[in-house]
């Protein structure tokens, strides 16, 4: 077969390395990757947005199946665009993909069909948002209801910050049109936990679990960003939970779709708050998480392009996942000042340390290819994975191959999976 993939991150890498294991794979494609997917797939400088471009070029390629990383294009419907052309594609549709495009169509459909999240309110006039502020209780959340990098989620301590937070996200449209809409909800607490599924319309197949850290600092200090690194399993999703969710979550979540006549095939990340009150969704995505990928592939034992042909042929039912019975941890190394300020351009070293190590990956989020040599060109610019037979090890192998690579201005945080501590 003859695979595309269209997505430039740290994800995407992990998918093409996930992807390059199967047998029936006789050459990857990526559009427009990156200096670490090139080893991988020949890299081919077409942007995810460009539709039409990547469509042709699937036709004149022969791409038996293309796979969409990142939620832009998905949320902006290439899907469609392919499908139209006759080309199969792995993701969601466009009224699919709103699913991750919008939060008060997905508060919506929580709220109509019984599946757990935080109560809240939209608006989509910023007077109404404001005065409802005014009895609300506090902390709580202000979410723009739009794609916003991961970035348009405020918690607010007071009145005060929740006010500025209205004028932000809707009238001085910080997050654009992600803006003109907002939902406020109810500020949970809890243990966050990110379960990504496999689906096709109608069956879901749960992966492992796994666990994000978004700020930037150590002890969950500072700004968000896309993520800092991950753990995997996560050890507070029990058994317990795990079938609560397939219950009233997972299932519910996905006959809701088909129901609206939206049927989801795809990838659906569930991000959970595990509260005293049971588990409560507080986002969908219509994708693998990133940096969650890092650390959930490289688990999986199944072969991922037989589960992207169930997942658009509607097979799943027929299938089972099987992962490892062990553990993996990824580190974020970003470029320092991230996610405000930060220097390009730095050449990495040490990336041939990983070649030979079995359980050790390092995956590109933001590199490129400069006189011969990988610099760092974003924010996030590595992500170093390791297994170990528990999380402990895991992380300690982690932790070892981050000192395997250099550049001037890494960045990292030291306390990826420090949690566990507590399982
Ligand atoms: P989201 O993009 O919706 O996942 O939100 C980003 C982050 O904001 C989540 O990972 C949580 O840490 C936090 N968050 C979102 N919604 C809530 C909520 N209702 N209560 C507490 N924290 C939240
Ligand atoms: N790691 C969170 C996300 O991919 O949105």
């Amino acid at each position: 077969m003859k695979i595309l993939i269209v997505g430039s991150g740290g994800r995407e890498h992990a998918i093409a390395w996930k992807i390059a294991q199967s047998p029936k794979v006789e050459k990857i494609y990526c559009a427009p990757g990156n200096a670490g997917i090139e080893e991988y797939a020949e890299c081919v400088p077409i942007k995810a947005m460009e539709f039409e471009r990547l469509a042709a070029f699937a036709k004149e390629h022969q791409i038996d199946l293309t796979v969409i990383g990142m939620d832009d294009p998905l949320v902006g419907g290439i899907v469609d665009v392919f499908e139209a052309e006759g080309l199969r594609v792995f993701g969601p549709r466009k009224n699919a993909a709103i699913l991750e495009g919008s939060k008060a169509f997905s508060k919506d459909l929580m709220k109509k069909y019984g599946i757990p999240t935080a109560a809240y309110e939209s608006f989509t006039d910023a007077d109404e948002a404001l005065r409802y502020l005014e009895t609300a209780k506090f902390p709580i959340v202000l979410k723009a209801d739009g794609l916003a990098l991961g970035k348009g989620v405020l918690i607010c301590n007071t009145l005060a910050e929740a006010k500025d937070g209205v004028q932000e996200i809707m009238l001085d449209k910080k997050f654009g049109t992600a803006g003109n809409c907002m939902v406020i909800e109810e500020f949970l607490t809890g243990r966050e936990v990110s379960v990504l599924s496999f689906v096709d319309g109608r069956t879901i197949r749960t992966m492992t679990s796994a666990q994000d850290h978004k700020r930037a600092g150590d002890g969950d200090t500072g700004l968000n960003t896309g993520g800092m690194g991950t753990f995997s399993p996560s050890p507070f999703y029990t058994k317990e939970i795990d079938e609560f969710c397939q219950k009233a979550i997972y299932q519910p979540t996905v006959d809701a779709m088909a129901a609206e006549g939206r049927p989801f095939h795809g990838v659906i990340f569930f991000g959970l708050m595990l509260t005293a009150d049971g588990p409560k969704v507080l986002e969908y995505n219509a994708r693998f998480g990133d940096p969650e990928a890092q650390v959930v592939l490289p688990r999986m034992k199944t072969d991922i392009v037989d589960v992207f042909e169930a997942c658009v042929d509607g097979t799943l039912d027929q299938m089972e996942l099987e992962f490892e019975d062990n553990a993996a941890v990824c580190v974020v190394l970003a470029s320092d000042g991230y996610p405000v300020r930060y220097e390009k351009g730095k050449a990495i070293e040490g990336l041939d340390t990983f070649k030979d190590k079995d359980g050790y990956y390092v995956f590109h989020a933001g590199t490129a290819k400069k006189d011969g040599r990988i610099v760092t060109n974003g924010g996030r610019v590595l992500g170093v994975t390791a297994k170990g037979e528990d999380l402990k090890s895991a992380r300690a192998n982690a932790y070892q191959a981050v000192e395997w690579i250099s550049f001037e201005n890494k960045y990292f945080r030291h306390d990826i999976g420090k949690a566990i501590d507590e399982a």
